[in-house]
């Protein structure tokens, strides 16, 4: 497939009358137009006005997603132990797997085509085998809770394990090595020491198997973290294991200068989550800082019921402006290091190669989007455009290891219309409040 239109290879590189070579699952060749369709005059060939990498999801909750807008106007402890596990706990295997499909839906249809996503307790095959179905590239796991969690979600660490490795022996290099796994404790609130140093024995057992869990995203979290360790969060994962190049801590919100040093040590990697922080009223995450350092910062929208929306267009500026304001400073993330932040990074955090850029011998993940709109006129400069001014809508293709998921505005890798009928008809009997001592 020939591919043509204005092609963004990376934050630094566009190529304004450009095309690109897909052959299989891989990028053959990037270039000029001209050049291109002279050595390839025979191929298929399709127009977009832009041609991007596909972005990184750096943390999801796809089977959330029926939870969209049921706990607005609450703070993280409350939002998850009064709605988010009750809802979890309540899902049967089908609606597990129609949240994650509906989740994934909204992924490809608004352009990220990569996710690092954090699943529930049970029915995490639903999840894995809907991705694989629907085509996005993705690092899931299912999560881990042996403390702190209500009766149906909690497990005893050696079940949360056994199972885990199950799931790593059945889907770590799945689906044509698009679906790999992430050991997944939620969080330390809800996992004990066993359980997390067992999440980083079974992680190592498995080449390339990730950890993945949320880390100092809200003060009263790391309080009782401190309560029942007597250590500051990061100091305490990295007691037990659970950091280093091959983790991803989501959010990382509240972290004092010495567990920042131990992060960057580490070579952990880290999550930002703005809109989740800023509509949980968490706060705001020293990514200066941690750039400045060298930490490596990607970029994740977090769950339906928290941010309400899955579009990486709005997360990158989100992502920018709230640090811009933080340091009352306007130069403090210009568009590059953000776009860099939703593909690259989030390749690296993810620990998949050759994804977040388009170059030759790179894998085949990339979208279109229109700027035949008014927002996107004029057009000065494209990057400014992709991370202040487009939207998920304005995607109009997306292909992930050459596979088409989304052409010409039309999700072809399912039937958008009944995943979304078929979610309006269940969530009107969703338990969605109960409360939950913790
Ligand atoms: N901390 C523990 N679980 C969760 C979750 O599901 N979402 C968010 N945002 N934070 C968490
Ligand atoms: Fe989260």
């Amino acid at each position: 497939m020939l591919l043509v239109g204005t092609v963004v290879v990376d934050s630094s590189t566009v190529i304004h009358d450009g095309a690109v070579v897909v052959e299989g699952s891989t990028i053959e060749s990037v270039g000029e137009r001209a050049d291109i369709i002279e050595r390839y005059p025979d191929h298929e060939r399709a127009e977009y006005d832009v041609l991007l990498p596909g972005l990184v999801g750096g943390h999801i909750h796809s089977v959330q997603s029926l939870g969209r807008g049921i706990a607005d106007d609450t703070e993280l402890l409350d939002w998850l132990f009064d709605y988010i596990l009750p809802m979890e706990a309540s899902l049967s295997a089908d609606e597990m797997e129609l949240a994650a499909k509906l989740g994934y839906l909204e992924l490809i249809e608004s352009g990220t085509t990569t996710c690092i996503d954090h699943l529930s307790v049970a029915h995490a095959d639903r999840a894995f085998e809907a991705a694989g179905e629907l085509g996005i590239r993705g690092v899931l796991g299912k999560v881990l809770m042996d403390k702190n969690a209500p009766d149906e979600l909690l497990e005893d660490t050696d079940t949360g394990i056994n199972e885990t490795e199950r799931l790593i022996r059945a889907y770590h290099d799945s689906f044509d090595g698009r679906l790999r796994y992430a050991v997944t404790p939620r969080f330390a609130v809800s996992c004990t020491e066993d359980c997390l140093r067992s999440a980083r024995a079974i992680a190592d057992k498995y080449d390339g198997v990730r950890i993945h869990t949320h880390a100092s995203e809200n003060r009263d979290e790391i309080a009782k973290v401190k309560e029942s360790t007597g250590k500051r969060n990061i100091h305490w994962l990295d007691e037990v294991g659970l950091t280093g190049e091959d983790v991803v801590l989501a959010h990382c919100v509240w972290t004092d200068e010495s567990e920042r040093e131990v992060l960057a040590e580490t070579g952990t990697n880290v999550t930002y989550c703005p809109s989740s922080n800023m509509k949980l009223a968490s706060g705001i995450a020293p990514i200066l800082d941690y750039l400045d350092r060298g930490i490596n910062v990607a970029l994740g929208n977090d769950g339906p019921p928290c941010n309400n929306t899955l579009d990486p267009f709005t997360e990158m500026r989100q992502a920018s402006l709230l640090q811009k304001v933080e340091h009352l400073d306007p130069t403090a993330t210009p568009a590059s290091a953000i776009f860099d932040m939703a593909t690259i990074n989030g390749a690296a955090a993810a620990g998949i190669d050759r994804v977040g850029a388009l170059r030759e011998g790179w894998r085949a993940d990339i979208i279109g989007l229109r700027t035949d709109i008014t927002r996107a006129t004029p057009l000065h400069d494209v990057l400014s455009h992709l991370v202040f001014a487009a939207r998920g809508d304005d995607v109009q293709f997306t292909m992930v290891d050459g596979r088409v998921l989304m052409e010409n505005g039309t999700v072809t890798c399912v039937d958008a219309d009944a995943i979304r009928e078929e979610t309006t008809e269940i969530s009107s009997n969703l338990d969605i409040k109960q409360s939950v001592t913790y």
